[in-house]
């Protein structure tokens, strides 16, 4: 037997906290079934610990194999100062600069578009996570003044921009993909994006046989909707990962379903859902696990628990087909039930 994996798990605010007690029972369920052992520890991380203390982010979790995160966000705190400090601190602190989300339709029935299948909604996205609008480098001059300016600097470096175009072309080689397209606004950006369009020109040549090709972020928002089926992977900034990914999400069913990994290969990365904290939703049931319960197999695979990360998608699959889901997909059923359907699946 393989020695314990070791997670770090920081439920967070909102809806953060009603998930990902069901992604824990989810990896404990698939853990026993097969036979392997997880442990877990749970840090208090959030809006709470701050609003009690004062401290935002501790520190960074020390010797673990990965961090497993619900979501920050909290009306009491306005100005999201925790929010800041731990995602995008960790994102940055442990320099998590791939951002990956795959995109995945699960059934039919939850895509809003017309006569489109699973297999037409099949591809990832890779959105830098280090740097981009994300620096928070920027001003205010003469604030409060009717002269008042602000700026916020849109900072690309050349080894930034690099590592993350090359993860999307070695993404697509190892699992055999033909197609890799940039998101970019380099009829506007002329320096920044004129960097990445250089730097993909330069990567793409070293994969002869990789399709690719860029579309401006704007057009390709509008092509995801039109032909989803057209993409296998996507690159993109920070900012524009950001948003399209929630357009991305939407095509799986909604923010309720999608999965990401701020990663930084070979180093302690860190899982979360897509989605953020739904402070009306939050303690009251009614949140969608199905994303972080994905979150929580994407962390398997990543860490070699193929088969485990495989039988938490088979298990979601089968909720799905079988209406164990939530309101948001049309199901009858509570955040606890899902995860207990779930749960009870992989157990079986
Ligand atoms: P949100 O993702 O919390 O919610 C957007 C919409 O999607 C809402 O209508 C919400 O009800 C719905 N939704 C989201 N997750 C759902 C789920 N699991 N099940 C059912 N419905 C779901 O985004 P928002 O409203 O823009 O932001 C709320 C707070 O969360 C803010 O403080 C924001 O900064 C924060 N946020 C955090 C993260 C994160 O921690 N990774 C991500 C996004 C937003
Ligand atoms: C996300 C979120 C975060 C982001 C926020 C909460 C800072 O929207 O992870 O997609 O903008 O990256
Ligand atoms: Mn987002």
């Amino acid at each position: 037997m393989s020695s314990a994996l070791r997670i770090a798990v920081v439920p967070g605010d909102g809806i953060g906290v009603d998930v990902t007690a069901e992604a824990v029972r989810a990896l404990q369920a698939v853990a026993d079934a097969s036979g392997r052992r997880l442990h877990l520890q749970h840090f208090e991380w959030g809006a709470e610990h701050y609003l009690k203390t004062g401290i935002t982010l501790p520190g960074e979790p020390d010797n673990f194999d990965a961090i497993l995160l619900g979501a920050m966000g909290d009306p009491r705190v306005p100005d999201n100062r925790h929010a800041a400090d731990i995602l995008l601190g960790l994102r940055f602190r442990l320099d998590l600069y791939v951002n990956y989300r795959p995109v995945r339709l699960f059934h039919e029935k939850l895509c809003p578009l017309k006569n489109v299948t699973p297999k037409d909604v099949d591809f990832v996205v890779f959105r830098e996570n280090t740097e981009g609008l994300y620096v928070m480098m920027g001003g205010h001059f003469k604030k409060d003044t009717p002269d008042e300016v602000a700026t916020e600097v849109d900072l690309n470096t050349r080894k930034g921009v690099e590592r993350i175009i090359r993860q999307a072309f070695a993404h697509a080689q190892r699992n055999r993909r033909t197609k890799v397209v940039m998101a970019d606004k380099s009829n506007v950006l002329i320096h920044a994006h004129e960097l990445w369009q250089r730097v993909f020109k330069q990567v793409a040549a070293e994969y002869p046989g990789i399709e690719a090709s860029h579309l401006f972020a704007d057009n390709l928002a509008l092509q995801m909707v039109r032909d989803p089926s057209q993409f296998q992977v996507v690159v993109t900034s920070n900012m524009f990962g950001d948003i399209l990914t929630d357009l991305a999400a939407a095509l799986q069913g909604g923010l309720g379903m999608a999965a990401s990994g701020n990663i930084h290969p070979g180093r302690l990365s860190l899982f979360e859902p897509v989605h953020g904290s739904a402070p009306k939703f939050a303690g009251k049931n009614v949140a969608n696990p199905m994303g972080a319960i994905l979150t929580a197999a994407l962390m398997l695979e990543h860490l070699g628990w193929a088969a485990e990360a495989q039988r938490i998608e088979a298990a979601v699959r089968w909720a799905i087909e079988n209406d164990r889901t939530t309101s948001d997909i049309g199901g009858p059923l509570g955040t606890r039930e899902v995860g207990g359907a779930i749960a009870h699946r992989l157990q079986a």
